[in-house]
């Protein structure tokens, strides 16, 4: 046959790249667009930059000769992976394409994902996966276990490393959905992502349970319920956007800074509503966002788990141009106090800010831990020293402004001096106290009040002399627990300061090799 023409080995590698965009076919391309999904590359173009997108190992194909397989090898084996950029900044990406094999994750296409994996640590950039897959490719079975669990390791290796998001866009079934789970974050599209470990069909038959699969592990389950999702978004552009917008206020790595984005709004600026939004009286609740919102850039404040143990809030936004991580109270939902999915939620929290070298600014606002036999027997203990350790363990830069209530051992988890937040402002209404005047007056003057003609008048009498006496700032402040107490509508500027002069702070940890978190 003799050597062959570059015009003839070009066509051939035209033909090959024209079969590796086909997917699994035009009907399996059909019947995913009928589902309103986009196909994996498709979804790769609107999740960076345009034009950005370089792909590897498209002709990748699995070696399976199980159950027929070996008669169907599709080019690249079910996954695009490469690498693109978001708002011009270097990304690893992978992208389940459900046409072939449903996605499924067998021996090459794991070989796929960890290669990308692999890239991305060692040149210090985040990777995104977009997982739409039936998990486990059951005709290569162990070999996809094992592929399942090299990128486990791998996700486990690169957690707080370099940022790792994963938006699901269909179905994740079985081991497919652990990748996401060990990763930062996860994004889910209402109606069309699925998570759960065993399906309908398995629950029905062992427990007889009759379920649904978005009730039992779509975007509103897991984003509300579970506290498994971060972030809700209602199709696929939104999930995508989102993870564009999370992605700005991160470094690349943990050895980068996150990107300075200085504004037209200035760090003085003092907003007067600060002073009303925030009742005096400490029964009264209100929306801590509103609080957020006023002292951020531009009011810009990016929610993580917004539907989920709603009596905490975290996420991002920027003051003076720097990201920081925010841990907020909020008084609207159980009164602000700390149960095990709050500590759970904000515990995880502080650790990713500390991974990637975010300050943390916390809001305080907490009447205590809930009470109840339930939180008890499910373990508020070990949960809520999760927030202890957290904090006790952050070694970047924390503001604290306790901004009204901040009682007994909640006040201590909320970012308190001794566990090492750097600069703690507080409001002129705080309450730093060992608990709120009213519990306090019952306990300390149990005598004096059993014993009053009146206990009624003498409790609010005893109310009030406590409540003068220590629901204030100003003991915490004469012990150096609180560095400085501010007008409300100082507290931008405040937090700026404190910001800009610890940026270069230092702490070393004693060395260990991990400590023991509980759980
Ligand atoms: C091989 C699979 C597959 C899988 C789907 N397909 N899942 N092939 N291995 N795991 C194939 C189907 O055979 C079908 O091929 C095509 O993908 C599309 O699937 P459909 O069922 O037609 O799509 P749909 O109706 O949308 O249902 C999607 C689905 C369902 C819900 C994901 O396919 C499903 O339940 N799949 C199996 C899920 C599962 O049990 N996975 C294994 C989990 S065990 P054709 O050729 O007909 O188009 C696991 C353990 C790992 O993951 C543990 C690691 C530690």
């Amino acid at each position: 046959m003799g050597l062959r023409t570059i015009e003839e080995l070009c066509a051939e590698l035209e033909a090959k790249r024209k079969s590796a965009l086909e997917g699994g076919g035009k009907e399996a391309v059909d019947k995913q667009k009928a589902k309103g999904k986009g196909t994996a590359r498709e979804r790769l173009a609107q999740l960076l930059d345009p034009g950005s997108f370089v792909e590897i190992d498209e002709f990748v194909t699995h070696r399976c000769h199980n159950f027929g397989l070996e008669e169907k090898k599709p080019l690249g084996d079910g996954v695009v992976t490469g690498w693109g950029a978001i708002d011009g900044r270097k990304v690893f990406v992978y992208s389940q394409d459900f046409t072939v094999f449903g996605g499924s994750l067998g021996e090459k296409h794991a070989d796929k994902i960890c290669k990308v994996m692999d890239m991305a640590m060692q040149t210090g950039c985040p990777v995104i996966g977009l997982n739409d897959s039936g998990g486990a490719r059951i005709q290569e079975a162990l070999d996809a276990m094992n592929g399942y669990g090299k990128i486990f390791k791998r996700n486990t290796m690169a957690s707080g490393v370099i940022p790792q998001f994963s938006v699901i866009l269909g179905p994740t079934a079985g081991g497919a959905v652990y990748s996401p789970a060990l990763t930062d974050y996860i994004f889910m599209v209402d109606g069309e992502s699925v998570m759960h470990i065993t399906g309908p069909e398995v629950i029905k038959a062992v427990t007889g349970e009759a379920i649904t699969s978005e009730e039992l592990g779509g975007a509103k389950a897991h984003n509300t319920m579970s506290g498994v999702a971060h972030f809700e978004a209602k199709d696929e552009a939104e999930a995508f956007a989102q993870v564009r917008k999370v992605l700005s206020y991160l470094p690349l790595n943990n050895l980068d800074d996150a990107p300075f984005k200085p504004g037209n709004d200035s760090p003085d600026r003092a907003d007067p509503a600060l002073r009303t939004i925030v009742p005096v009286n400490p029964n009264k609740g209100y929306d801590v966002h509103e609080v957020l919102t006023k002292i951020l850039d531009d009011g810009e404040f990016t929610e993580v788990q917004a539907g989920w143990a709603k009596n905490i809030v975290i996420g991002y936004g920027r003051i003076g141009g720097r990201s920081v991580g925010i841990v907020a109270n909020n008084a609207d939902v159980l009164a602000g106090c700390l149960d095990i999915d709050a500590s759970d939620k904000a515990s995880r929290f502080v650790r990713h800010c500390d991974a990637f070298n975010l300050p943390i600014v916390t809001f305080v606002d907490v009447p205590g831990y809930l009470p109840g036999a339930d939180q008890e027997h499910n373990g508020i203990i070990r949960q809520g020293a999760k927030l202890l350790y957290a904090y006790s363990e952050a070694s970047v830069p924390m503001v604290t402004v306790v901004m009204r209530k901040a009682y007994g051992g909640a006040y201590i988890a909320m970012g308190s001096k001794s566990l090492g937040a750097d600069v703690v402002l507080a409001w002129p209404q705080a309450e730093i106290a060992v608990l709120g005047a009213e519990g306090a007056a019952r306990i300390v003057f149990k005598k004096e009040i059993d014993g009053a003609t009146d206990p009624g008048t003498k409790m609010n009498e005893k109310i009030d002399e406590y409540r003068e006496a220590f629901a204030n700032p100003y003991r915490a402040a004469e012990r150096g627990y609180v560095d400085e107490v501010i007008m409300p509508e100082e507290t931008r500027k405040a937090v700026y300061i404190a910001l800009e002069v610890t940026e270069s702070k230092r702490e070393t940890r004693p060395a260990k090799k991990h400590g023991v978190i509980p759980h």
